[in-house]
């Protein structure tokens, strides 16, 4: 069983399992036609079921053969261009070669004596990032699972710093397009039901500010405490970027916490042409980024960023057998004082080798390329009779709704097009995602992948409307 354990004396079988392994992969990739197969539940669970956990195979040939089974022929492809569903990126190269090599050295990011160069790397990626976004010298942060875990973060911070012993009347206020992590932090946070107001967005789906000043002046007048503002810059749904340095002004005035969820945008902060759209963003007091979204790396690779390093401090734990409290004094650099993971992963491998290989510019092209094709599918939707189109995309997502010519009944409308995402996911010749704007059902493409064409949007569009039309061709025969 030794020979398992990756190691000096293994090295050879660890180059040949892996590049096994690679193998099948860009085999895999190289002749996947479509995003996915269009397996359902019903026919892959019993295929893993099937598996006896205790009877392993053994050999990394057999171990590869049976993956194809389970995992590798149905899986979803986020590389494949149909691929317009969710935020998920393709990945680029340099990164995935990252994932690989952080895997097989496994740092530990809680300490230095865990990383030792793995921490002085995330620490500059951190700097980096936050000299991009203008946070200023004080500014520090630390690379996070996620948007969602970024989020409870800020906020954590943002209660400690709002410095009241009655969590019941602290108020944090976002759009109604806003991420459901602020909701669910709300809640961890301990903070009382009424705690997230939900201010109102306009045509754009970016945050009104009048609104906001209207709450901010409300929760004051109430004798509730405002705690943070956030403000999202690229929303799931719209891709919307909200009003920030309107609410940089407010959150001033009231001296409310000011929270950019730029899980999404953040890709702007390499753009060469777009970085304007977030301007603004400089003023926040901390930023999520996600750059598993736009900066096309591999799941997982977040980050907060904060402007004043010391606010950290919320988050610092010490504990004799990893961190002691002497350690500060002798200048170790222990990530643990600053993150709510222990054990942690060194994602920002991925980010640095990234970089090293193209550079940010590279980065800020692929991404403004996919903000270009999303201004095209804008074009081609608001063109096509077909289609309710809903706001022009300040990033990469559209938000678009099947509108038959015979048909007037908003429900039968809703159905055909929650039918069309379905079919379209069962043919898994691309996979769309879906939302509700007013109360209706509405398709959605969110387009973080260069290789996409406007011809893909056209076919799938076409393919969309094929299955609504089927879809509305049956329910006219179960009628008569
Ligand atoms: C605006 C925004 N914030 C936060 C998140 C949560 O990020 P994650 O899925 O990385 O936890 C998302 C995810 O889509 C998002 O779109």
């Amino acid at each position: 069983m030794r020979s398992h354990l990756l190691n000096g004396l293994t090295a050879e079988h660890y180059r040949r399992s892996v590049t096994e392994g690679v193998e099948r992969v860009a085999a895999k990739l190289a002749t996947t036609d479509r995003p996915f197969t269009g397996v359902t539940v019903d026919a892959l669970a019993p295929r893993i079921d099937a598996i006896d956990l205790d009877r392993p195979l053994g050999d990394t040939a057999a171990v590869l053969d049976e993956l194809e089974d389970v995992y590798l022929r149905d899986a979803v492809y986020f590389h494949h261009p149909r691929y317009l569903a969710h935020l998920n990126c393709p990945v680029v190269i340099p990164a995935v070669l990252g994932e690989a090599v952080l895997a097989a050295v496994n740092s530990s990011l809680d300490t230095w004596d865990q990383s030792a160069g793995g921490t002085l790397i995330e620490r500059r990626l951190i700097d980096w990032t936050a000299a991009r976004i203008g946070l200023g010298p004080a500014a520090d942060g630390v690379f996070t699972s996620g948007g969602t875990q970024s989020n409870l973060q800020a906020l954590l911070l943002a209660r400690e710093e709002a410095k009241s012993d009655n969590l019941a009347k602290l108020r944090i206020f976002a759009s109604e397009a806003g991420h459901f992590s602020v909701r669910k932090s709300a809640k961890l946070l301990g903070l009382g039901p009424d705690a997230v107001v939900t201010v109102p967005v306009d045509h754009d789906k970016r945050m009104q500010t009048v609104a906001l000043a209207h709450e901010l002046e409300r929760c004051e007048r109430d004798g509730l405490i405002p705690m943070a503002v956030v403000a999202t810059a690229g929303t799931t749904d719209f891709g919307s970027i909200d009003p920030l340095p309107e609410i940089a002004g407010l959150c001033a005035q009231y001296g409310v916490w000011m929270h950019v969820d730029a899980a999404y945008g953040c890709g702007l902060l390499a753009s060469l042409r777009n970085r304007d759209r977030i301007d603004g963003i400089e003023r926040a007091d901390s930023v999520t980024v996600d750059y598993h979204k736009s900066f096309f790396q591999p799941v997982s690779s977040s980050a907060v960023l904060v402007r004043d390093a010391a606010t950290l401090r919320h988050a610092t734990y010490h504990a004799e057998y990893l961190n002691p409290r002497r350690m500060v004094a002798e200048r170790i650099p222990n990530q643990v004082d600053k993150s709510l993971q222990t054990t942690r992963r060194f994602d920002a491998l991925k980010l640095w080798l990234t970089l090293r290989t193209m550079g940010a510019d590279g980065v800020g092209r692929l991404f403004d390329e996919v903000c270009d094709l999303a201004r095209e599918g804008w074009r081609l939707l608001a063109a096509d009779p077909r289609y309710d189109v809903v706001v022009e995309p300040a990033l990469s997502t559209l938000v678009f709704r099947y509108i038959p010519a015979a048909v007037t009944d908003p429900a039968e409308i809703d159905r055909a097009n929650l039918h069309a995402r379905k079919a379209l996911f069962a043919s898994g010749n691309a996979v769309v995602a879906g939302t509700k704007v007013g109360g209706r059902h509405y398709l959605k493409f969110t387009l973080l992948n260069p290789e996409t064409t406007t011809a893909d949007l056209a076919t799938v569009l076409d393919l969309i409307a094929g299955h609504a039309e089927q879809y509305l061709g049956e329910s006219l025969d179960r009628a008569s």
